[in-house]
């Protein structure tokens, strides 16, 4: 008798699957903003729908080769890569130019959300969801992450301040409502690790990389299945990274 022997990885690169993944999820599904693979219509249909879209790697990681795309007018497409950005009269050009900024590999588009910002730089927030010692999901940090000036990314390894998400929002939002986002982040973060897990059982933690738009709704980024533990320990709470390391060791006995 054949047997199949199911592979239980512990990562999942890609982040069409996790997104796929995750749409089957009725909680997760609506903060999952609308993705697609890249290509010269989805790119059209998504400019005309939204204005505004992310063009990222399927696999990739610390923001490298993700662009902030625009319609700005009818026929005027802008572009930001880096610090570089790139303008166009029409359609075909700007097409052109994208497609030999995004060589060979396979890309995804997705909607772009208009980051809340901090001090007029743009921020989301990474959320860590580990498996207890005890083998239960738990949020176990939050940390906020915030662009250098004028850049589209918020990432650590691409120049991101890592700050306290209460500072961050202090200065948006009253102490009850930075509490509720709070719990809903919390919740957010162990429905979807919860969902990811039955589809992917060697998954022991998530990373989940969680924007504001403009009306405080938060939209799920990224999914990490490999997050960087050690960005908690620019906290000042200690106890923070203590528990994430201990959750962490665990997981790997
Ligand atoms: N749809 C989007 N809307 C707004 N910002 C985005 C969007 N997608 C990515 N970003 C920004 O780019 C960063 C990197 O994108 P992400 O999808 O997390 O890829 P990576 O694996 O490189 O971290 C995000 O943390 C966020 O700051
Ligand atoms: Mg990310």
């Amino acid at each position: 008798m054949a047997m199949v022997l199911k592979k239980r990885r512990k990562y999942v690169l890609s982040k069409w699957l996790k997104t796929k993944a995750l749409l089957g999820n009725k909680e997760a599904r609506a903060h999952i903003p609308d993705t697609r693979k890249f290509s010269k219509s989805t790119l059209r249909t998504m400019l005309k729908l939204y204005e505004m879209v992310y063009v990222k790697p399927e696999i990739g990681t610390h923001g490298k080769g993700v662009i902030r795309v625009e319609k700005r007018a009818e026929d005027k497409y802008t572009y930001q890569l880096g610090l570089a950005e790139k303008s166009f009269q029409d359609f075909e050009s700007f097409y052109q130019s994208l497609l030999s900024d995004t060589k060979k590999k396979s890309y995804l588009i997705q909607k772009g959300i208009h980051l809340v910002k901090y001090k007029k730089r743009r921020f989301d927030i990474r959320v860590m969801v580990q498996l207890s010692p005890e083998g239960v999901w738990e949020t176990t940090g939050l940390i906020g992450r915030v662009a250098p000036p004028e850049k589209i990314v918020t990432n650590y390894h691409s120049g991101g301040k890592l700050m306290d998400v209460k500072r961050l929002f202090v200065t948006h939002l009253s102490a009850s409502k930075t509490d509720k986002i709070i719990r809903k982040l919390d919740k957010l973060g162990v429905v979807t690790a919860k969902h990811l897990h039955k589809k992917y059982p060697g998954i022991q933690q998530i990373g989940l990389d969680i924007g504001f738009d403009q009306s405080w709704i938060p939209w799920i980024i990224e999914v990490n299945t490999n997050p960087d533990p050690y960005i908690f320990n620019k906290l000042s709470d200690k106890s923070v990274y203590r528990k994430v390391m201990r959750y962490k060791k665990a997981g790997m006995e």
